[in-house]
């Protein structure tokens, strides 16, 4: 297969050196699934398409992803006992340091893993995780890199529209990929904690009064008070105890009674 032109821009040691790009592709995630049953991929195997026709969300949702996106799925192969929560995170914050240094323009992160510009979310995360043949995690990354697509949630937002000036899908993913192997390799050595405060400085959800869902259910609604080292929301309601959330969608309430839509909400 042809490397695309990106490939030269990649100065990392393992991550991104097993690469492929598609100019369309159903999905980055799919396709790392499939090989993964199908042949014996290396740690830090990327895979990167230019639109996708069957990009997968989280809870079950599709991610529309025309031309002009940041559409990269990412393979690790982490201990078991780390596949749980804070990969997300940790994604998150080698997204928005990327973001950070190439629009000048500070992002948030909303927990779980929305990437957030006042308010409006301009990239998402899937991950996706298992332990045959041995323990991985897909980590999938969509990036509204021009502007929102049309059709796709209202308060959308690009990251060009958001610096007001062109952005360029290679720098995003060149420098989000730096910063992936750098956080990855810092995490396997000092673990979960460093991760955790660092996705703190960018979060948008801590101290906010929230609503988490999980489908149609309210599994907790309350002020958001603290992620704990494995990733997960601690909730406080008004009354009872403090909820741990695994993960769901969460809103977080304005003044005067209003929840501030989820981002597909
Ligand atoms: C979300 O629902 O917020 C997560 C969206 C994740 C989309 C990305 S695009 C690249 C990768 N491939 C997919 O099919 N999904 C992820």
């Amino acid at each position: 297969m042809e490397r695309h032109r990106f490939y030269e821009r990649l100065t990392t040691r393992w991550v991104g050196r097993d690469f492929e790009y598609f100019p369309v592709l159903d999905s980055t995630n799919a396709r790392l699934r499939s090989r993964l049953v199908a042949e014996n991929v290396p740690d830090g195997a990327m895979v990167v398409a230019a639109r996708q026709t069957a990009g997968r969300g989280r809870l079950g949702r599709s991610w529309l992803s025309p031309t002009g996106g940041l559409y990269v799925s990412y393979l690790f192969y982490p201990e078991r006992e780390r596949l749980d929560g804070v990969i997300g995170l940790l994604a998150g914050v080698a997204l928005s340091d990327a973001v950070r240094a190439v629009t000048g323009v500070t992002p948030g992160l909303k927990w779980p893993n929305d990437g957030v510009i006042g308010g409006r979310k301009y990239a998402g995360i899937l991950v996706e995780a298992g332990t045959e043949p041995r323990p991985w995690a897909i980590v999938g990354i969509g990036v509204n890199v021009g502007q929102a697509p049309p059709g796709g949630p209202a308060h959308g937002v690009g990251l060009a529209e958001a610096a007001g000036r062109e952005v360029s899908w290679e720098d995003v993913g060149a420098l989000l990929t730096q910063n992936l192997e750098r956080d990855y390799e810092k995490w396997l050595v000092h673990g979960n904690r460093p991760v955790v405060q660092r996705w703190e400085a960018y979060n948008v959800t801590l101290g906010q009064v929230v609503e988490v869902r999980q489908g149609e259910r309210v599994v907790a609604a309350g002020r958001a008070d603290r992620i704990d080292d494995d990733g997960f929301l601690w909730v406080s309601p008004t009354a009872g105890p403090p909820i741990r959330v695994s993960g769901g969608e969460v809103s977080i309430r304005l003044a005067g009674d209003q929840y501030a839509p989820g981002p597909r909400d």
